[in-house]
């Protein structure tokens, strides 16, 4: 722990922190939220749209909400209280990103 908040201090390439949400979604979420695990009735999985429809309704302040201190099934920040806010957020935007770009993938796929 102590070794990776000290390589971050030292300043990794500023396209080390562009993924930072992909590596704490595959690290604290993935195991619940990816496609294909058994996960909680009800989870809403990466990048399939119509489980998210409902939430993005919701909007993204309520996840957020949800994420930060636990909904349902799901834990606070998944289970994983060493994750900072600005990192459960980072997993919550990453996670975000791939409904939206999976919905325009589908919207121009001909039948
Ligand atoms: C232990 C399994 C588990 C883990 C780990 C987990 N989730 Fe979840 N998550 C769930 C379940 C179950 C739900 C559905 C909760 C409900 O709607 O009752 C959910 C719902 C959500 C939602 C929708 C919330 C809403 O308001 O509808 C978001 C966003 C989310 N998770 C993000 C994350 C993020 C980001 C992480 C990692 C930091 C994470 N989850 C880790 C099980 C998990």
């Amino acid at each position: 722990m102590k070794r990776l908040l000290l390589c971050c201090a030292f300043g990794l390439p500023a396209a080390g922190f562009a993924d930072e949400g992909g590596d704490v979604y595959r690290q604290a979420c993935a195991v619940c939220h990816a496609v294909g695990v058994a996960g909680a009735p009800g989870t809403p999985r990466l990048g399939v749209r119509q489980d998210w429809a409902e939430r993005l309704v919701a909007g993204r302040p309520e996840m957020l909400r949800s994420v930060l201190k636990g909904k349902g099934a799901m834990p606070p920040k998944g289970g994983d209280a060493s994750l900072s806010d600005a990192q459960a957020q980072a997993a919550l935007d990453y996670m975000l990103s791939r409904v939206d770009s999976r919905a325009m993938a589908g919207d121009s796929r001909r039948p």
